[in-house]
């Protein structure tokens, strides 16, 4: 009976299976007819057209050009997509165009750089990396795709997974920071959150990874810089993410502004089509990045016909704003530079792409008012963005356990930053407007009420450089210097902070001392400010800091200084409310750095996966002949992995199933963590593992698994990783991913540098 009532199973779930293969061969099959037979009726000019990406202006520019003659373009069919177009009302248009007054009514493809929410404007990347929470992570890009297809967008140019291990870098913001495990986990949460499971449906958007490859590496710091580096490192570490983003069905890939290899990416087909396509088998479609095709003549490859025969050539598909793509192909073809094969696959990959999102069925499915107004900045989106936030601040010192603050003290909430709209919502929030934003001083208000007085001086401009203040304010003004004095100002902070229990001082940069060409050389808090603080230390008053930043800052003097230090990024629209919940306990803060914070910027880089060389220093103690610098020790201020809790948390020896593992069995690590503090709180449990001994030189440490838990005070938990060969692999010097059999150390722990561990032998 139940042998007949399996085998029934059996035979409905693979004819199951069977017809959803069929399903999914006549969809592509679909698509191919349908593009074949469009394909068919359309010129040579009209399919060049379709690599073409325009902005035509009136939204925040991200680049230096903004394209001109847009209408016109699109009625010719020359144009592919259009991004930085906000709104169902312009969108519609540019829509009504393509699709009523081209000859072939190809609808356009509808970008936007959703970076971090749409709207309703989220955690800077960086912050939202620190809550290792991937789910939460997805569903922030589940919510940025809701809003963002209500509003007309079909496209977003997310995630940005670059790894990242020089702060001095503007962009180290948008991204999860340096590790390539975390940093592949939250590649692919992202775009499941855009894509959802079907990318026709209306709320769903392609997303696009970026920037392929290797744009984090930029020497010294500085963007859009020279990278160089040998294979296995990229393999190691740096391609990682992107290549996750492609397992995760990512529809578009962007190349990057950076050369690889002495070859710009946008031309580098070893990028683009050996690694990308061959190896990875990506089906989407490439973009290049803001007019990188015309800059590789500066990058010194030819003039503006050669350099976009090549990024053809490489497997590049649509031309971001350059237009070298439009006004250079057919000349190319004629001269036999470029093939028609190549400018029809292009093309090609671009029409699949709207024929996925659903385009050709009705190119105004994102177009639709009442989802508009149903879906922008709703309330529910905003109480997202207030979890978020929460979830992303690092708290990195707290002393005599000054935090939680007390909902009966006199507070002096002092700083730039603290009564400050223009701030709070970091980089690339191209659509965000600040004027939602929740300042610090209306989030205690809304949280404590009347029970705590708070009184509020700004202390210090957020610089006293008017130069500096210039470049920082090139999207409106986030850096407003007050007419009084510093020393006037400093004044009324100090008598503020005599009248009070305890001082909190919202300190840090601009929204736009990070993000894109914000690269800095030195990433401290700005001298003034540190001015302000040696004032406020002179009270004798606790001092809390609350750290806006879109970098890890060097803090080394402040970490001394000051009681507690809460680090919160960019908070997003929710800011002030966020904090304040975290200020006074109403979430305990659980995020981890997933950014060493370097001690000093000669530190830089540093990061915890490195290398141990033939000289390691034993110990912390400076030793003649080791490696180590005379003038800083080697560690990071706070390590990878590093953020403490309101209450804390102990960690059992590790239990292993096997010491002697063999051949490809899996084997267990467990560690029992107790809270044993006084909150209930969350710890993010994480897996490093050393490979001690192999074919090539390895890393001190890697990165293997998480997993965050909850913990009443008093409470354990045994946490479990499975651990098999594939943690073990690396990838040797012919670039195989291989393990090789010997001694690895197991270690657990609460952050990359304290934690348990245990030695096994995994035999082949
Ligand atoms: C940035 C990209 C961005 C593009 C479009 C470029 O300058 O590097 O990250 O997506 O502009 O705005």
């Amino acid at each position: 009976m139940l042998r007949n009532f399996l085998i029934g199973l059996i035979i409905i779930c693979v004819t199951q299976v069977q017809a959803q293969t069929q399903d999914t061969k006549s969809d592509s099959y679909r698509m191919k007819s349908y593009v074949d037979a469009l394909m068919k009726k359309m010129t040579l000019d009209e399919k060049i057209g379709q690599l073409n990406l325009l902005t035509p202006g009136g939204a925040v520019a991200t680049g230096e050009v903004v394209s001109s003659g847009v209408e016109s373009k699109i009625k010719a069919g020359s144009v592919g997509g259009l991004f930085g177009v906000i709104g169902v009302d312009k969108i519609k248009k540019a829509q009504e165009l393509a699709v009523n007054g081209s000859r072939l009514h190809i609808p356009l493809i509808f970008g936007s750089d959703v970076i971090h929410g749409y709207k309703t404007t989220f955690p800077i990347p960086l912050g939202l990396s620190c809550s290792w929470d991937t789910a939460m992570i997805e569903r922030s890009a589940r919510i940025a795709a809701t809003e963002a297809t209500a509003d007309g967008l079909s496209w977003v140019f997310s995630p940005m997974v670059d790894i990242a291990r020089d702060p001095r870098w503007g962009r180290i913001a948008e991204g999860a920071g340096e590790d390539p495990y975390l940093g592949s986990k939250v590649a692919r949460a992202m775009v499941k959150g855009y894509q959802g499971n079907d990318l026709s449906a209306n709320n769903t958007l392609m997303a696009c990874v970026k920037h392929y490859a290797l744009y984090g590496a930029a020497e010294a710091g500085r963007d859009y810089n020279t990278t160089d580096m040998s294979r296995i490192k990229m393999y190691e570490y740096y391609l990682p993410p992107y290549k996750a983003a492609v397992e995760a069905g990512v529809g578009s890939v962007m190349s990057s502004f950076n050369e690889v290899d002495a070859i710009p990416a946008t031309a580098n087909k070893f990028l683009m089509t050996d690694v990308l396509r061959k190896q990875w088998g990506f089906k989407g479609f490439v973009v290049t990045d803001y007019t990188a095709i015309n800059e590789m003549i500066d990058h010194g490859m030819g003039d503006l016909q050669t350099v976009s025969a090549l990024a053809l050539k490489a497997g590049i598909d649509m031309d971001m704003v350059g237009e070298g793509f439009l006004t250079t192909l057919k000349k190319s073809l004629k001269e036999g530079k470029v093939t028609l094969q190549q400018i029809e696959t292009a093309c090609r990959r671009i029409l699949e792409a709207k024929y996925k999102l659903g385009l050709f069925d009705d190119p105004y499915r994102y177009c639709n008012t009442a989802r508009a107004s149903k879906e922008v900045l709703s309330a529910d989106k905003m109480q997202a963005a207030r979890e978020f936030a929460e979830h992303s601040f690092i708290l990195l010192k707290n002393n005599n356990q000054t935090l939680p603050l007390k909902k009966s003290a006199t507070i002096a909430l002092i700083g730039p930053l603290a009564n400050n709209k223009n701030n709070m919502l970091g980089t690339w929030a191209v659509s965000g407007d600040p004027q939602f934003s929740v300042p610090v001083l209306d989030g205690i208000k809304n949280i404590v009420g009347s029970s705590v007085n708070v009184l509020y001086a700004k202390g210090a401009n957020i610089t006293d450089d008017t130069v500096l203040a210039k470049k920082i304010n090139v999207f409106g003004e986030r850096v407003d210097i007050d007419k009084r004095s510093p020393q006037e100002l400093i004044n009324e902070a100090v008598n503020t902070a005599n009248n009070a229990n305890v001082v909190v001082a919202v300190i840090g940069e601009a929204s736009e001392m990070s993000g894109e060409s914000a690269s800095r050389s030195d990433i401290g808090l700005p001298e003034n400010q540190k001015e302000l603080l040696k004032a406020l230390v002179k009270t004798g008053k606790p001092l809390v800091l609350v750290i806006m930043s879109g970098r890890p800052l060097t803090l080394s003097w402040e970490s001394e200084i000051a009681t507690s230090i809460l680090q919160v990024w960019f908070p997003g629209h929710e800011a002030g409310n966020a904090i304040a919940d975290v200020l006074f306990g109403n979430y305990n803060p659980s995020g981890k750095t997933t950014i060493s914070f370097p001690r000093n910027v000669g530190q830089i880089p540093i990061y915890y996966n490195h290398k141990n060389t033939g000289r390691p220093l034993t110990g912390d103690a400076w030793q003649k002949f080791r490696s180590d610098y005379l003038d800083v020790s080697n560690t990071p201020l706070y390590p990878f992995g590093y953020g403490l809790s309101y209450t804390t948390f102990s960690y059992g020896d590790i239990i292993l199933s096997t010491n002697n593992p063999k051949g490809n069995q899996s084997i267990t690590a467990t560690a029992r963590v107790t809270n044993t503090g006084k909150y209930t709180g969350e710890e993010v449990v994480q897996l490093y593992i050393s490979d001690p001994v192999a074919s090539v030189t390895r890393s001190v440490k890697d990165l293997k698994g998480f997993k965050k838990i909850m913990l009443q005070p008093g409470e354990s938990k045994e946490v479990s990783f499975t651990i098999t060969t594939e943690d073990l692999k690396f990838y040797n010097t012919d670039l195989q991913h291989i393990w090789e059999p010997g001694e690895f150390i197991i270690q657990i722990g609460t952050n990359s540098q304290d934690v348990k561990s245990a030695t096994i032998n995994w035999r082949k």
